[in-house]
């Protein structure tokens, strides 16, 4: 794009450094409220974080009351479970502790909540027509950046599909991005989401809606998840890796929930709403190939991102350079330990046909480089197979 189309840049209010989980009292009281739904999961609570934030609201003298029955992919029951317990309790304001589960969780709360109507009747872009109440989110992976996006992905088994919910009342009210919630974080963990972070930032940055504001933040989120991703894998208690990878996750988030995404996520929706596999792992195994199936679209964007990854693209013939960028994403997938297929994950060719069905309806397919067919999305899963 050129620099004199209409864009939008959204974001929410951030605090990022270590300690910034602790204001979370202090802003549901200025939020004016008496009293909070906090969103978590049995993970994060195990892990002592959320205890630390109930005394942080004790102090403020605000009241609480827990939700944390939330699972991967959240599901429609997951939001209609905690909108009743939102409303039951006479809670005015939410905050989510954890990753892109909760938090997405907590914004589908968030809207049910106010709109009295089922979450499944917001998918898409632009459907929420009251504002939910205040969220503040406090996220304990640097992957999803849900506490910065527009996003909030919902699963429906029911039709065995993830929804995407697109709005910018989903942009939490504030986002508390404390580095120390993520020496808690498993090793296999801080792979997948870290290379949700590197899609996140490569498909913001070859995205049809990219805008010179979003490159910015795309390119630096690539460079620092590049450089800082597998010696925070290697030293998890290092708190200076975990605040750089931390970094990583809040440029990719600032730069997709504008741009938004592609292909990669279109696929990887559809693969964790069928199979309901993880996100980031899924993301991870289609990277390569959707890198080589794009790359000819947008080979001056792609150049970009393989010299932010550490690559001398410029001293490579033109027909050298898709290949080794490929190799690289792949090489930097292996090196954290990622060696899995999607075979290896129980997804059989007898199951591509619906996943490319899936894949091809995705709000994200709108913004890929590349307008795919049906039948390239269903080869595209077979390589990956
Ligand atoms: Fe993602």
């Amino acid at each position: 794009m050129t620099s004199l189309e209409l864009r939008k840049f959204v974001a929410p209010e951030l605090l990022f450094g270590v300690g910034a989980r602790h204001l979370a009292g202090r802003y549901a009281r200025n939020f004016g409220t008496k009293k909070v739904l906090l969103v978590t999961d049995p993970g994060v609570r195990k892990t002592g974080l959320v205890d630390g934030i109930c005394d942080d609201l004790q102090v403020a003298g605000i009241e609480y009351e827990i939700y944390s029955s939330v699972r991967p992919n959240p599901r429609v029951e997951n939001v209609m479970q905690g909108a009743e317990i939102f409303s039951q309790e006479g809670c005015t304001a939410l905050i989510a502790v954890g990753g892109g589960s909760v938090i997405d969780c907590a914004k589908g709360i968030g809207i049910v909540s106010s709109e009295n109507r089922p979450i499944t009747e917001f998918e898409g872009v632009d459907r929420i027509t009251l504002p939910p109440p205040p969220l503040i989110c406090i996220p304990t992976t640097s992957g999803s950046s849900a506490d910065v996006s527009q996003f909030a992905i919902i699963s429906d088994p029911a039709r065995k599909v993830k929804i995407a919910i697109i709005s910018k009342a989903l942009v939490p009210d504030v986002a508390l991005i404390d580095p120390e919630t993520l020496l808690t974080l498993p090793p296999d963990l801080t792979a997948y989401t870290g290379l949700d972070v590197l899609t996140h930032a490569i498909e913001a940055y070859v995205s049809n809606a990219s805008s010179p504001l979003t490159d910015l933040h795309a390119l630096e989120a690539i460079r620092l998840i590049s450089r800082y991703l597998a010696p925070a894998v290697r030293s998890p208690g290092d708190l200076q890796l975990r605040a750089e990878t931390m970094l990583a996750s809040l440029h990719a988030g600032l730069a997709f929930s504008n741009a938004s995404l592609g292909a990669v996520h279109a696929m990887a929706h559809s693969l964790g709403g069928f199979l309901d596999l993880p996100h980031g792992q899924c993301n991870a195994l289609l990277l390569d190939r959707v890198t080589e199936y794009n790359y000819a679209s947008a080979p001056g964007r792609y150049d970009d991102i393989g010299e932010a990854m550490g690559l001398l693209v410029d001293t490579m013939a033109a027909g050298e350079r898709c290949t080794a960028i490929c190799r690289e994403i792949r090489r930097f997938r292996t090196s954290l330990g990622v060696t899995e297929t999607l075979g290896s994950l129980g997804v059989t060719a007898g199951a591509v046909c619906e996943l490319a069905d899936h894949a091809m309806k995705d709000a994200c397919m709108a913004t890929n480089p590349r307008n795919p067919t049906r039948q390239e999305i269903e080869r595209l899963y077979e390589s990956a197979l």
